[in-house]
């Protein structure tokens, strides 16, 4: 029987809903069932931390399993029940302008004998497998961001599961923010997108939602929440997007300077609106950064079976041999699209589809009524 060997990594920040993908790479991969169907048997590699596992030098000792790792169906059986991923991850650039080093990449992807590889990531990652592909690499992408901001998929792993955390976290603000009479800010993460913060309000049950896509006036947050008290609340929730800014103003960031991809660290804007409406209305207001905590934790139902689907629709690609695309989940079914119609672009929220300006939160009106 013929041999094939596949290569599998993820990418970027990690988040729940990689280990489930990466099982059901490694289950359909070497399925014994299919195998004599196809007339292949292929071994799958999983490649540590991301980009920055195919980065070693000549010489190097792949037998600590520092940037590889085989796996196989006993290996991967548990792997579904847990978040973050076991292979690692990392926000190294093979292209990085400063550093290119992608010719070591491609000269270990041939070294290596792999005759497919799989990148779970998001557009950074993505973006680098598509440049590898140029290269001749046959390489398929399976999306994943708890952005969900890359176009031509209407999901991404780990979306759903920072929804829950999003959900339970402000769940638990609440008898706090009760008790004590007062206004929380919550900054979720998102960088330039809003779907977080938005898709996570309207789950938890924000009062008000901010998003990057629409700058807001500080004076109608303030109107709005005088106006939440005076019907009688005894605490307001307020979701804020990192990358949402008042009119005016440019996002905030957390930290100076930018990471390997070139994008700006978000963060800081909870901080400074919770002080705003404090001096504004003088109310007490804190602010809690959810930050980490929404890639964090194991997969949800749904991230583990879109985990699962994604991978074995990854698997698929390879079989057909449809290279340089990535599996995609549109109008209820999963499929497939090339990658450089995802690469470089960002999925927005339609501020006049899906957001109220007037009250600053998520829709009233589902379908609109005509005549
Ligand atoms: O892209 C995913 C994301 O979680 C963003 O929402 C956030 O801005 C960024 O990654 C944080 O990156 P890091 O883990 O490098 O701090």
């Amino acid at each position: 029987m013929k041999k094939g060997r596949i290569g599998i990594l993820t990418g970027g920040g990690d988040c729940a809903g990689l280990n489930p993908a990466i099982k059901w790479v490694v289950k359909t991969a070497v399925d014994k069932r299919l195998e004599s169907e196809r007339g292949v048997r292929y071994e799958v590699l999983g490649i540590r931390n991301g980009w920055s596992g195919l980065m070693y030098e000549a010489g190097a000792s792949l037998k600590t399993g520092d940037y590889i790792s085989p796996l196989d169906e006993q290996k991967v059986r548990t792997w579904d029940r847990y978040g973050g991923t076991m292979l690692g991850t990392s926000r190294t650039n093979p292209y990085n302008p400063e550093n290119d080093r992608s010719k070591l990449v491609l000269d270990n992807i041939k070294k290596l004998g792999l005759n497919a590889l799989i990148a779970i990531g998001g557009d950074d990652t993505l973006g680098v497998a598509w440049k590898l592909a140029q290269e001749g690499v046959n390489v398929v992408g399976i999306p994943k961001t708890i952005d969900k901001d890359l176009v031509e998929t209407d999901y991404t792993l780990g979306f759903e599961t920072a929804m829950s955390v999003i959900t339970e976290e402000v769940d638990r603000l609440r008898t706090t923010a009760g008790s004590h009479r007062r206004i929380f800010v919550v900054e979720t993460m998102g960088r330039h997108t809003g779907w977080l913060a938005l898709e996570g309000g309207e789950a938890c049950g924000a009062y008000i939602i901010l998003i990057p896509e629409c700058d807001f006036s500080i004076e109608k947050v303030n109107e709005l929440l005088l106006e939440g008290r005076k019907s009688g609340t005894r605490y307001e929730i307020i979701l804020v997007a990192e990358g949402a800014k008042p009119i005016g103003y440019q996002e905030f960031a957390r930290q100076e300077g930018v990471d390997n991809f070139g994008h700006k660290m978000l963060g800081g804007i909870g901080e400074f609106l919770a002080r705003e409406i404090y001096e504004g209305i003088g109310v007490e207001t804190r602010c809690v950064v959810l930050s980490h905590l929404q890639r964090g934790g194991a997969p949800c139902a749904y991230d583990r079976r879109m985990g699962r689907y994604f991978g074995i629709a990854a698997v698929d690609l390879i079989m057909t041999g449809d290279f340089g695309r990535m599996v995609c989940y549109r109008n209820g079914e999963v499929t497939s699209c090339p990658m450089d119609m995802v690469i470089g672009r960002t999925s927005y929220v339609d501020v006049e589809k899906h957001y109220d300006i007037e009250r600053y939160s998520g829709r009233r009106t589902i379908f609109r009524h005509k005549g």
